[in-house]
């Protein structure tokens, strides 16, 4: 991750501890508190109460979506709907079989384990995995060279919820593995309106209903994004002679915060101009737009690339990544000019 990245106001990224804790009050405690992704919400309760009827631990989860939906949060919603322990971790942070097993071994019948950025499990770990998931035990080997021996290591029946932003990147026998698979789309704006809202008041901030509007108009489709932004609209506010955030303070502030109308930042922007400005629009392949703006094509593909497609901005397609016609417009130009 870039310098860029870690201070980007509508990054969905979460780097920062200060922020985390803050996230961390905002969180919905239940799957009625948690507002938007309704579809998955209306599955997880059924399956929950089913589970909890049968007295049994839950199906393994896999969540995947972009990041800053509140993949994290379900997965602690869900813990709690189903009165058990949750412990947290995420595939880089687990490094060898070791970390893995001491991880499992702490569970009790029914926790929740829940790894985070799953794709970026090393491959050792996830063949463990498998064994783990399906039948709950582990094979360990022991001892080096001639006295090298496999354990037999039974587990408590548990619930691996596993998050990713790349569902794509996830081998087949893993993905297999999951019972339920959620997929976590982009939030509306009207849902984002309502957690606007209901952060302002844990802040006990007051904001009117068209500043919230107007935040979560600008969030990209993403809860992170727009607790964020209400942070930042919060201080120009106190610093103001105003009382509440209002839909003029939140224009005033973002604009100067260069986040504009539809949400974009300077690097999405710049994305979609070095495309028009140096590739016609486009086709152009991933590496080549990375290498342009400085940025991992890694970064752009998981956190910039998906709204813009989402907001028909950007297509991509086997020759390349094309801007659109809209995306054109929002630039205020157009295709003919260009090309
Ligand atoms: N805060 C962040 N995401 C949320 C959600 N989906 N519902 C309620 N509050 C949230």
């Amino acid at each position: 991750m870039s310098d860029v990245d870690d201070d980007r106001l509508v990054s969905g990224e979460n780097e920062n501890s200060e922020e985390a804790s803050i996230e961390k009050s905002l969180r919905p405690a239940t799957l009625a508190q948690y507002i938007g992704q309704d579809r998955v919400k209306h599955e997880l309760s059924v399956y929950i109460q089913a589970t909890k009827q049968r007295e049994e631990s839950l199906d393994h989860v896999l969540l995947y979506g972009p990041p800053g939906l509140g993949k994290t949060t379900l997965a602690m919603v869900i813990a709690n709907e189903m009165a058990v322990h949750i412990r947290t971790t995420s595939g880089p942070a687990i490094e060898k079989p070791g970390d893995l097993v001491a991880l499992l071994n702490e569970l009790q019948p029914g926790d929740i384990l829940f790894i985070d950025e799953i794709h970026r499990l090393p491959k050792i770990v996830e063949e463990m995995l498998y064994s783990a998931m399906e039948d709950f035990f582990v094979d360990i080997v022991v001892g080096q060279g001639p006295t090298a021996h496999p354990i037999h290591f039974p587990l408590p029946p548990f619930t691996l919820i596993g998050a990713t932003t790349r569902a794509g990147l996830l081998s087949a026998p893993l993905r297999d593995r999951f019972g339920i698979v959620a997929h976590m789309n982009y939030y509306t704006v009207d849902d984002l309106t309502e957690i606007v809202k209901r952060s302002a008041d844990i802040f006990n901030t007051q904001i009117t209903e068209q500043g919230s509007h107007e935040i979560a108009s600008r969030s990209r489709g993403t809860p992170r994004i727009a607790n964020r932004l209400l942070k930042r609209v919060r201080d120009f506010m106190e610093v103001s002679d105003k009382t509440a955030i209002d839909e003029q303070i939140v224009t005033k502030s973002l604009q100067f915060l260069r986040v504009d109308e539809e949400g974009l930042d300077e690097i999405d922007n710049k994305i979609l101009k070095t495309m028009i400005n140096y590739y016609h629009g486009g086709p152009v392949g991933l590496g080549t737009i990375a290498a342009n703006i400085g940025e991992e094509a890694d970064t752009i593909a998981e956190m910039y690339e998906p709204y813009l497609m989402q907001i028909g901005y950007l297509n991509r397609t086997p020759r390349g990544r094309v801007v659109t016609e809209k995306g054109y417009a929002h630039l205020g130009l157009s295709q003919e000019r260009t090309n």
